[in-house]
């Protein structure tokens, strides 16, 4: 790869650019200008859903001014690849206790909502002092109301997206933007 290249500029599957590299880290920043006033006086626990939040989190983090910590949590979603079923497995679970803890959930992307419902109700049931969710991308039409997001980055349409920790079967994840797959298998 050379200097300024990007991975992947000549694979045919990778359509149109829906957020560039430049709008992720300007609305990056935001957020964490907002997280820094709303948590301030407080050390708040990011908790990172593996893999795809992953370099959301990374980002995220260094915009936070305040003396965060970091936990993860890997789940997986019974059923369809593609399509959420609501069943989750959790394949890592958190090292950290959250009693008395101000939890931010780190989310690449809001799709049903369903992934998200769960966590949710499972870290609420470890006694933390509050449970607030900041996703990277929701999908267009999605009720939010129903799925209370406090910090969202940036509203998308339904196309199947990639890049910046979102995945086809494991590729694609280090494309430093959010771009349309267009290739088979979404
Ligand atoms: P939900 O339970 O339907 O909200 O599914 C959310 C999860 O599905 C996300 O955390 C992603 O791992 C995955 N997902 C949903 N849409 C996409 C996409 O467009 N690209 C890559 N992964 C996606
Ligand atoms: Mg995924």
């Amino acid at each position: 790869m050379a200097d300024g290249a990007v991975p992947y500029a000549d694979d045919p599957n990778i359509g149109e650019v829906i957020v560039s590299a430049e709008a992720l880290q300007a609305r990056i920043a935001e957020l964490g200008a907002q997280v820094t006033t709303d948590y301030a006086g407080r050390a708040p626990l990011l908790v990172g859903v593996l893999k795809g939040a992953f370099l959301f989190m990374a980002d995220l983090a260094r915009q936070i001014d305040l003396p965060v910590e970091f936990d993860f949590m890997a789940v997986s979603s019974y059923g369809n690849a593609t399509k959420s079923s609501g069943v989750v497995r959790i394949v890592k679970d958190l090292d950290l206790d959250l009693s008395g803890r101000d939890v931010l959930i780190v989310e690449d992307i809001i799709d049903s909502g369903l992934t998200l419902a769960y966590l949710r109700k499972n870290l609420l049931a470890r006694n933390p002092n509050s449970v607030e969710v900041c996703a990277l991308l929701v999908r267009e039409g999605l009720q939010k109301t129903d799925t209370d997001l406090r910090y969202v980055g940036f509203e998308i349409p339904p196309d199947f997206v990639v890049g910046y920790g979102l995945d086809v079967s494991e590729r694609y994840r280090n494309l430093p933007y959010i771009a349309a797959y267009t290739g088979a298998g979404s």
